[in-house]
Order: structure tokens, then C-alpha cells, then sequence
């Protein structure tokens, strides 16, 4: 499967910035096709398209809208007759002690990460069924694996995203699906520009290897997972630069 990739199709939620901007282009200069979602950042992804000329297919989607999910998942599938990988990178990140966070808000960051994911993964299963080597990944984070204070909401959807990936794996398992999950640590993005300073020296002070990671490092874990991890589903494989160690 590593070697000639050509004839695989990818969807990659949350294509248009970041990590999965960085895997979309990844997958795309290794041959595959590659539907891309974005929400807001239909200049972002049209850019990358431009390019991967007939290989990335921008996408809308929005994780709070089950009705785009179908809609993503068909328009991949109607453009290009296939799906074989899943990644499910899209997410938000939204902090705030549980004491200081109304309920509202709270229950909010849960929905915003995880049902979006599962309403993508449910309507994409009957396609991914039909895949010679068919691969699903979900971008967690090791906020979700070991905890961290101001992140309740966060942390318990991405550890929710843990149980709901190795539990699928097991459903899943008998239609060839391999279900893995990615657990980056502290990664330079959007998300991330909003640290202050003496936090960002802190975290990468606690990180063994001594910084952030980059975009592309998290994109070559994402598709380790899901091209060329044959053997492996229901892992959970951290890309954290030592962070959680
Ligand atoms: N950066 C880190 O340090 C880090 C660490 C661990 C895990 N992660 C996880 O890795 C994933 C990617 O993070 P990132 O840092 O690359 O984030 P980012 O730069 O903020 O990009 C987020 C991506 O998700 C899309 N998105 C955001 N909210 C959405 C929503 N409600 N519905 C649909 N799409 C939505 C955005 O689309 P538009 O821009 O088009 O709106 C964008 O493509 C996330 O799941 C994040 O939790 C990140």
C-alpha cells in the first residue's frame, strides 16, 4: 500500500489550516486524492487545490452540522466513485477551569470536537467498507490521554475520541477497517498562536525534546497511521515531543 498510492481517496476534516492542511498536502504529493474540508477557509483550501491540481477537492463541513457530514462524505465519493482513508483532524480548542465555565459553554467544546466526528465517521463506514485497505485515524491529543488543568471540555472530548476509535476498531474490524488514533502534543498552529509567551516557555521546557512540533512532523504520524500502519488499529500513537512523558 506504501509504495503506489494513486488510486486511494482521502477525507481530511479540517484540510484548510493547520495539521490537516499539512496532511492534505502530504497525501496529495504521495499520489492520493484527497477531499479537504474546511468551514470558514474556503480561500485556504481552493489555494491548495490550486496546488494539487485535480487532487484536492475542497469540502464544506461543520462539525456542529450532522447534514454536512453526509454532504461531505457524498461529494467525495460522487466526484471520485471512492473513499479509503478517514481523517478525522478537524476540532476546536476552547479552555477554562470547570469552575469558572458556565455549563452552556462547557458542553459546548464537547460537541463542537465530537459529534462532528462521529456523524462524519458514521457516513462515511458504508464506503470505507467497500475499500481494498481502508483506514480511519482520529487527531486527539495527549491533553485527552494525561489530563490538563483549564481543559476539562477539551481534554474529555479528545479522551472520548480515544474510547470511541478503539471501540470502533473492534466493530469495524471485521470489514478489513483498521481505526487508529493520533494524539499530537504541542503543535505550532492557529490554535496554538494564542499561547502567551510564558506558557509557550513553560511547555516547551516540559517538552523533552524542547519545542513545539511542526505541521509536517504531525502530518507524516497521521499518515504513518493510516497508509502504512498495516498491523496496527485501535493504537494510539503520541506525537507530543516527550511532553506527556
Ligand atoms: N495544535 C496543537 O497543538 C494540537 C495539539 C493536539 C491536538 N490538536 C488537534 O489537531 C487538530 C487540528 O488542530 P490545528 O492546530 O491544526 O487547528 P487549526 O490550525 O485551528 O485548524 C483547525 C481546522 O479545523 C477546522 N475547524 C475548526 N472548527 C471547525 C468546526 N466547528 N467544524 C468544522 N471544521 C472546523 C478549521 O476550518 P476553517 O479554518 O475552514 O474554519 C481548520 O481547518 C484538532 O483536532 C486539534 O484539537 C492540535
Amino acid at each position: 500500500m506504501d509504495g503506489n498510492n494513486y488510486d486511494r481517496v482521502a477525507l481530511v476534516s479540517g484540510g484548510s489550516r493547520g495539521i490537516g492542511a499539512a496532511v492534505t498536502s502530504a497525501l496529495a504529493e504521495r499520489g492520493c486524492r484527497v477531499g479537504c474540508t474546511y468551514r470558514t477557509g474556503l480561500e485556504e483550501a481552493e489555494k491548495l487545490a490550486a496546488g494539487h491540481p485535480g487532487q484536492v477537492l475542497p469540502v464544506q463541513f461543520d462539525l456542529s452540522d450532522p447534514a454536512t457530514a453526509t454532504a461531505a462524505v457524498n461529494r467525495v465519493v460522487d466526484h471520485w466513485g471512492r473513499m479509503d482513508s478517514l481523517i478525522l483532524n478537524a476540532g476546536q480548542w476552547a479552555g477554562g477551569r470547570l469552575a469558572e465555565t458556565a455549563a452552556d459553554s462547557w458542553w459546548r467544546v464537547i460537541d463542537s470536537n465530537l459529534r462532528g466526528t462521529v456523524d462524519l465517521t458514521r457516513a462515511a463506514l458504508p464506503y470505507l467498507a467497500t475499500s481494498p485497505s481502508p483506514s480511519i485515524v482520529l487527531v486527539s491529543s495527549v491533553v485527552g490521554l494525561i489530563g490538563h488543568a483549564g481543559d476539562t471540555a477539551y481534554a474529555a472530548a479528545k479522551s472520548a475520541m480515544v474510547g470511541f476509535g478503539r471501540s470502533l476498531a473492534k466493530e469495524v474490524a471485521r470489514d478489513g477497517i483498521r481505526v487508529n488514533i493520533l494524539a499530537p502534543g504541542f503543535v505550532a498552529t492557529d490554535m496554538t498562536d494564542a499561547v502567551p509567551l510564558s506558557s509557550r516557555k513553560r511547555i516547551e521546557d516540559a517538552t523533552i525534546l524542547g519545542r513545539f512540533g511542526t505541521v509536517d512532523e504531525i502530518a507524516r504520524a497521521a499518515i504513518f497511521l493510516s497508509e502504512e500502519a498495516t498491523f496496527c488499529t485501535g493504537s494510539v500513537l503520541t506525537a507530543d515531543g516527550g511532553w506527556a512523558l
